[in-house]
Parts: structure tokens; C-alpha cells; sequence
């Protein structure tokens, strides 16, 4: 595939600075304790990454703890404290930062005029002194400092310049230039990136970094705009967690160099088929990734739209640039929705091993999608496997008044057992709608209670409700007399899990379908699955 590319050079490595212990930690939503740190400190060292900021020493004791921690137990990459450019903050990260294998001070200190003017009320020659002994004073305790003039992108760019060879002559070892507040854009990020390289005579004794925030959505842009101009470092964070809209997420700044590898000529050390492992092992402790996040969303490999699971059934390299596998996924996903067609149906029975007559599945991935599209019987608007299959048994039902054997399912014939309990369930069901006109309250049970005695009878097996038991709600519209009501029901019997649905604007009544509708789609299964021969596997 064609694209804009750079001369052929050697690729040069990108040292991934991972902030998601301080960034992102600081962010509201993300706070972790100790023990989810030190996981997070672990997880991000199998992930890769050439450099952990665990903290921010100063700022608690519980930060300065979980620094200290990490710097006595994470050997591999380098650990990183954040401290102002002040002398109780640099030695403060120092006592936690020294136990490191491979401990780096960052110091960072505002240069942009409004920051200078409103927030520290200094000139540039105070902030050009103030930065310098910073750097020095951390360069003394620590051979690897790192210094930020925070807000980089807002300052003018011959103060910045200035700064900047200053703080490489007092001995910082990589200066980053942050986006603070995600102003930049990636033709202004690659602007200063070039100047620097230009202007600042020093330059090539430091690694040049970039730190990008996200409120314009454009984080990951100028991170790669950056990387292109000439940045040798990206601060990122797993899931892109971080103040306000987040900083550069991970595993979108390294899965982009590495497709487009021929574009950026860069590597890094990231093990990406650990991108989604870690970043759920940071989720649980943080904020959740929404479901289209790249990379690491639930929707990222789920093609949904029937033209594409089509195209995917043919060849995976139709609708993705990169496989589930290789970024951590266990496969993509066909999720069924009203947009879905036949070949991701066919493909969802196919995985669980049921085979439908062809002239079947057109009218039956019909009835898929008019369930998906009623969002009173289908509020997660997908149809999940246990839905699906036991579509199916309902529409075999109907059209031959048994249950489904895969491959023969116009059979009626074949179907006596399941037709002893279709009898059951019709007369049973009459009975419990004559209880329910007379005495509403404890019908359901009832029913429930009934139905555990005469399906033990008649299978010798015991059927289970599961937790919350019957759940109902309205189809729309206000609750009232005449709004349906739609009742779910969960039930298990010997490995097989099924929901059944009911509807009515009686709510008894609409807990009285949903069993009635459970326990016919169970039977089915049951019955499936004793044709099939595979007696005992679950179904869910
Ligand atoms: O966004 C920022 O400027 C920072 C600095 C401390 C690097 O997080
Ligand atoms: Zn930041």
C-alpha cells in the first residue's frame, strides 16, 4: 500500500515512557492502591515498556510508598519519579527513586507566558534559573534526568529553545516537550519538534521526548507527527487514561508505528499481543475503555454490519488492518445485530457446532434480525449465543412441532419426546393462567415449583433458576396498564443455560411466558443435544 514515506533509513528505536502510574493515576477515576500499583508496575514491565513513571513522590505518602516499591522491585525498565523543579521535591524522589536498578528524576517546570504570568508569577529569567538548578540538583543525586518546560506547545518558540539548551547543559539527559493542555495540532507538533532540532546547538546530547494530551482527540496524531520530526521518546498510557480527555494512549502510538513501520522506520520493545491483557489488568483499577476504543475496545475486532462478516468469513485482511491475535485478542468477533446477515448467523452456529438446513437460514437470520431490531425483547441490542440458539428452537418448534436435531430439522416425525413435553408445557401453562387470574401473588412460584417436580418426572434431572430469578420491564413508553411488559427468566439444567422470554401487560402473566418460553427452549436444547451426542457440554 502506498504512502507518504521518509528516505530509507535504519529504524531506530522509540523508548516507551509509560505514565499510567502517575499521569493517569492522577487522573479522576484511576486512583489505585499499593497492591494494584505494584500489578500495574508488573504488568507493564511484561508489556515492554523501556520506562515506568511510578509517581510523584512529593505529592503523598502513599505516592512516595509506591515509588519506593516499585524501584525495589521492578529491575528490568527504568523507574521514573515526577518532581517540580524545587529542591524538597527533586530530594524526595531521590529517597524513593534510589533503590532503583535504573532510577531517573523528572523534573518539569511551566514556560508558557500564561503559565509564567498566572500560575508562578515569574519572568523567564526566574524560570530559565529555576529550571537549571532543578536539573542540576537531580543530576547530582541521579545520573538520568529528565526535564519538561510544561506547556511546551504554548511557549514562544525562542524561549522554549533557550530553555531548553539551558537544561541539556545542566545535565538533563532527555527534555520532553509536552502538550500540556492537548492544544497542538500534528503539523504544529512536528513545527517544534523541527526547531528544536534546528535552533538548540546541544540538541543531539539528549533524547528528545513528546508528552501529548488528548482534548482535541488529536493525542496520538502528534505523538506519531512528533516521532516523524524526530522524537526519540513517547509518553503514553495504557488505555489512554490521564487528565481531563487523557494522554496518548499506548497501544495506539506503537500498534500505528508498527503498521506503518515503512512510513516511521522506528521500533520499540512492546510485546503487543500483551496490549489488551495489560490493558485490562489497568481497567479493573481504573476507568474502562468504551467499547470502539482502538486496539483495546470490546468493538475493536467485532465486525457486526452483514456486508462485513461476510467479507471477514472470506478473508480477515477485508475489514482489518491488524489481526485480533496480534494485539491480544483471542479472534475477532461476528456479534449479531439487525445489521448482521445470514454468513455471520451461519458462522455462529457453525462455532457451536449446529448445522441448519440452506433453505432455513434465510428466513430464520430474518427472524435473528427482527428480534435484534425489537429493543423490548433484545435491550443489549446483540443476540448472544444462548439467544440465538434458542431462536433456533423456537423456530424449529413452530414449523415442525418438535424440537431441533442439527442437519434434519424439517423431521417432524422424529420428534415424539419432544412433543410429550410441548403437551406438558400447554396444559401446565393453562393451569398456572388459571391461578393467576384468582391469586396473583406466589403464581410464578408456583409455576417454578411445578415445573422442578415434573421436570425432574420426566428427565430424572433438576432445573435451576438463576439469580435474580424473574426480571421485567416495560417495552416503552411510561409504565402502565396497557405498555407491555417484558419478563425475562434464566434456567440451567444439567450444563445447558437458556433465557426465556415473555410479554403482556400483566406482569404475572408476562413471568408466567417467560418461564413457559424458558423451560420449551431448554427441552430443546436438551433434546439437541442428546441427538447430537454431546450430552453435558454447556451451552452459554
Ligand atoms: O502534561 C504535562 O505537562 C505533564 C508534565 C508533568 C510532563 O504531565
Ligand atoms: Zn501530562
Amino acid at each position: 500500500m502506498e504512502s507518504a514515506s521518509s528516505p530509507v533509513t535504519e529504524p531506530r528505536q522509540i523508548v516507551i515512557f509509560d505514565t499510567t502510574l502517575r499521569d493517569g493515576e492522577q487522573s479522576p477515576g484511576c486512583a489505585m492502591n499499593l497492591p494494584e500499583k505494584m500489578e500495574v508496575a508488573h504488568a507493564l514491565d511484561a508489556l515492554g515498556v523501556d520506562v515506568i513513571e511510578a509517581g510523584f513522590p512529593i505529592a503523598s505518602p502513599g505516592d512516595h510508598q509506591a515509588v519506593t516499591e516499585i524501584a525495589k522491585s521492578v529491575r528490568r525498565p527504568i523507574i521514573c519519579g515526577l518532581a517540580r523543579c524545587r529542591d524538597k521535591d527533586i530530594d524526595r524522589a531521590w529517597d524513593a527513586l534510589q533503590h532503583a536498578e535504573r532510577p531517573r528524576i523528572h523534573v518539569f517546570l511551566a514556560t508558557s507566558a500564561i503559565h509564567r504570568e498566572h500560575k508562578l508569577g515569574k519572568s523567564k529569567e526566574e524560570i530559565l534559573s529555576q529550571g537549571v538548578t532543578g536539573v542540576k540538583r537531580a543530576r547530582n543525586l541521579c545520573p538520568d534526568v529528565e526535564y519538561s518546560p510544561e506547556d511546551a506547545s504554548r511557549t514562544e518558540i525562542d524561549f522554549l529553545c533557550q530553555m531548553v539548551e539551558q537544561a541539556i547543559d545542566a545535565g538533563a539527559t532527555t527534555v520532553n516537550i509536552p502538550d500540556t493542555v492537548g492544544y497542538a495540532t500534528p503539523e504544529h507538533m512536528a513545527w517544534v519538534m523541527t526547531q528544536l532540532k534546528n535552533r538548540v546547538p546541544n540538541i543531539d546530547r539528549a533524547i528528545v521526548s513528546v508528552h501529548c494530551h488528548n482534548d482535541l482527540g488529536l493525542a496520538t496524531a502528534n505523538s506519531l507527527a512528533a516521532v516523524q520530526a524526530g522524537a526519540g521518546q513517547v509518553e503514553c498510557t495504557v488505555n489512554g487514561i490521564g487528565e481531563r480527555a487523557g494522554n496518548a494512549p499506548l497501544e495506539e502510538v506503537v500498534m500505528a508505528m508498527r503498521i506503518h513501520e515503512q512510513q516511521y522506520r522506528t521500533w520499540t520493545r512492546i510485546q503487543s499481543d500483551l496490549l489488551v491483557p495489560t490493558s485490562r489488568t489497568v481497567a479493573q483499577y481504573s476507568n474502562p475503555p468504551q467499547r470502539h476504543k482502538p486496539i483495546v475496545g470490546k468493538n475493536a475486532f467485532a465486525h457486526s454490519a452483514g456486508i462485513h462478516q461476510d467479507g471477514m468469513n472470506k478473508n480477515e485482511g477485508t475489514y482489518q488492518i491488524m489481526t485480533a491475535e496480534s494485539v491480544g485478542w483471542t479472534e475477532y468477533t461476528l456479534p449479531i445485530t439487525k445489521h448482521s446477515g445470514k454468513s455471520g448467523v451461519e458462522a455462529h452456529l457453525r462455532a457451536a457446532n449446529i448445522s441448519i438446513d440452506p433453505a432455513d437460514l434465510d428466513p430464520f437470520t430474518a427472524r435473528v434480525k427482527a428480534y435484534a431490531e425489537d429493543r423490548g425483547q433484545c435491550p443489549s441490542k446483540e443476540v448472544d449465543d444462548d439467544h440465538l440458539i434458542a431462536l433456533l428452537a423456537d423456530y424449529v418448534m413452530e414449523r415442525t412441532g418438535g424440537p431441533f436435531i442439527p442437519g434434519e430439522v424439517i423431521r417432524p416425525d422424529e420428534r415424539k419426546e419432544g412433543r410429550k413435553f410441548v403437551k406438558f408445557q400447554a396444559s401446565t401453562g393453562a393451569a398456572m393462567e388459571g391461578i393467576a387470574e384468582n391469586e396473583k401473588e406466589g403464581a410464578i412460584n408456583g409455576f417454578v415449583c411445578g415445573l422442578k417436580v415434573v421436570w425432574k418426572e420426566l428427565t430424572g434431572e433438576d432445573i435451576e433458576v438463576e439469580e435474580p430469578g424473574i426480571e421485567s420491564h416495560s417495552k416503552g413508553g411510561q409504565r402502565g396498564s396497557d405498555v407491555p411488559l417484558v419478563a425475562t427468566i434464566k434456567l440451567r439444567s444439567n450444563g445447558l443455560a437458556v433465557i426465556g422470554t415473555g410479554e403482556h401487560v400483566d406482569s404475572e402473566k408476562s413471568g408466567i411466558f417467560a418461564v413457559q418460553n424458558a423451560v420449551n427452549r431448554l427441552w430443546a436444547l436438551r433434546t439437541n443435544q442428546r441427538a447430537s451426542g454431546r450430552d453435558g457440554k454447556r451451552v452459554e
